[in-house]
């Protein structure tokens, strides 16, 4: 099982290049079984999540193609969709793949879609989604796990006024891609406003669907009878990048995020900035943070956007373990959203938990331990507080951050005393610390020095193997699955549709979701 290991007390310097949002990729492959035609995504993020959903996709007998493993651009076609089933082998990994309801049942009136179940951070149920679908005309049962959603002969979903209960963001994108081929207008009120939400809206006008009110609170969707191809750069990841902006502060760094969307981090940069941390913009798509010699405790409530995202929250718990007075943190979207902060306790933070409210009391002395990373973010909340920790912190089951981190927090520190080290006397040493896992594109950026002998040392997790080996290891093991699950449903292979020599290494690389 990998595990990080991090040895803190430094500060970070450098710049890092922000990739595509996971969280508005997922959706825009979904969008993708409305069409028979291709639908070209860029800028995609290189997580587990999108391999995940890629095999989901190829399971639906759509093909996924790309270039170069792993991939930023997909192409994705899907000429047709056989049962348009979501098999509780993938669902289970990843509970995005509910995506696939909304698109399925428009396009071919029929979905099996595995129910995704509760998960560590709450019981997050579907039932807003099914209960719109309802009434958008499917008949939906749901037996042995199953989500059966049909419409009756076949035909297509009507248009309805709907008005959902709570605001859920995959909820709000299944509806809106199911609406863009339903028989009618749909109105869907309190739907969210996540930019995610917004992007998604230019792919589907992009594949000439009629949206208006992106950005509000209601949407309105004309139905059309039919969509085509289109192709779309996804929007930057606004929690990396927040995620970066925490990592520079809370180490009293200077770190410049380039390839970001300041204007959709708006809440973010001004709690921040509540909390004394200095961040300018020096270009409209950069950001740069320097941590404040003293952090100040500020208060905080997570809400939909374009309040502060619940996304962030463990982020910014770690940061006020190390500000100073004391920070009221208020989850209101999942109501099991503090399992980081047990394992932040271990470290030494001062945390009192109380329902949705966790009192966290700083600057507390923390000095590395063994900890458990519960899932994505509360795995990256775990990493910022061993940037400040004395000593080695090691963090298990770090499988969690590969669905969505695509760079380990390739963290440049220089010597020099920095907040861990200095306020509490940590270990700190001059050891280097620097998580290589970069990418082309963002190659080395930033170096590390040691002061001592001015040598760049590297020093290698070394038992972090690289996303690139693992992914390549995974796409070749998907298409054999997804063949002998196409065959199982009876499928032609891509030998037998491409002809002999599919998928081989002479071939173009583009095939080889092909199936
Ligand atoms: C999306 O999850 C994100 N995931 C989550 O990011 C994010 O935390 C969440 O929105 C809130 O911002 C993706 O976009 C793939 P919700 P989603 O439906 O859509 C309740 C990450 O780390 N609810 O907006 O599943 C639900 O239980 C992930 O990248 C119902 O009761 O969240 C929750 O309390 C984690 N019934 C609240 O609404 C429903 O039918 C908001 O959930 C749907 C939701």
């Amino acid at each position: 099982m990998d595990k990080f290991r991090i040895r803190g007390g430094k500060s970070l310097h450098g710049t890092i290049a922000i990739s595509g949002a996971k969280n508005s990729a997922l959706p825009a492959m979904a969008a993708a079984l409305l069409t028979a035609e291709p639908v070209t995504l860029r800028n995609m993020p290189m997580v587990r999540d999108i391999v995940t959903m890629g095999r989901l996709l190829a399971f639906m007998s759509a093909t996924v193609s790309t270039k170069e493993i792993p991939a930023t651009d997909y192409v994705i076609e899907a000429k047709s969709l056989n049962e348009a089933v979501a098999p509780y082998e993938l669902v289970k990994t990843m509970r995005a793949s509910i995506l696939t309801l909304g698109p399925a049942i428009a396009r071919s009136g029929v979905a099996h879609v595995s129910l995704p179940g509760g998960c560590a951070i709450g019981a997050r149920p579907v039932d807003l989604h099914l209960a719109a679908l309802e009434n958008m005309g499917a008949d939906i049962t749901t037996e042995h796990g199953y989500i059966q959603a049909r419409v009756s002969n076949g035909g297509r979903l009507r248009g309805a006024h709907i008005v959902f209960d709570k605001i859920t963001v995959t909820g709000t994108e299944n509806i809106l891609m199911a609406a863009t081929l339903a028989d009618g207008e749909t109105i869907l009120e309190n739907a969210a406003r996540e930019p995610e939400i917004t992007d998604l809206v230019h792919l589907l006008r992009k594949m000439g669907a009629d949206i208006s009110g992106d950005g509000t609170a209601t949407l309105r969707i004309r139905g059309v009878q039919q969509l085509h191809g289109a192709e779309h750069s996804v929007i930057p990841d606004r929690i990396e990048a927040g995620t970066f902006l925490v990592a520079g502060a809370i180490t009293c760094g200077d770190l410049t995020i380039d390839n970001c969307a300041p204007e959709h981090l708006g809440s973010v940069l001004e709690k921040l900035k509540q909390a004394g941390v200095m961040i300018e913009s020096p270009s409209p798509t950069s950001l740069r943070v320097r941590g404040a010699r003293k952090l100040i405790a500020a208060d905080l409530t997570t809400e939909e956007y374009p309040g502060f995202p619940t996304d962030m929250q463990a982020q910014y718990m770690a940061l006020a373990t190390q500000a100073d007075g004391v920070s009221t943190v208020t989850e209101t979207i999942f109501e099991n959203r503090f399992l980081h902060a047990s394992e932040m306790m271990r470290m030494g933070a001062h945390i009192t938990i109380d329902g949705r409210h966790a009192v966290v009391r700083g600057p507390a002395k923390l000095s590395g331990t063994i900890v458990q990373a519960s899932d994505l973010r509360a795995s990256a909340g775990l990493v910022l507080a061993g940037l400040v920790a004395s000593g080695e912190t090691i963090i298990d089951r770090v499988y969690h951050i590969d669905r969505g981190y695509e760079r380990r927090i390739p963290l440049l520190v220089e010597r020099g005393p920095a907040r861990g080290s200095r306020a509490l006397g940590g270990s700190g040493g001059d050891s280097i610390l620097r998580w290589a896992f970069s990418r082309r594109r963002n190659q080395a950026k930033i170096a590390a020095r040691d002061q001592s002998d001015g040598h760049l040392r590297v020093p290698i997790l070394a038992d972090v193997p690289s996303l690139r080996q693992r992914s390549r290891g995974m796409l070749r093991a998907t298409a054999l699955q997804a063949r002998r699950a196409d065959a199982r449903i009876g499928i032609p292979s891509a030998a037998e549709v491409l002809g002999p020599g599919a998928g081989s290494r002479s071939r173009p690389r583009s095939d080889l979701f092909c199936i």
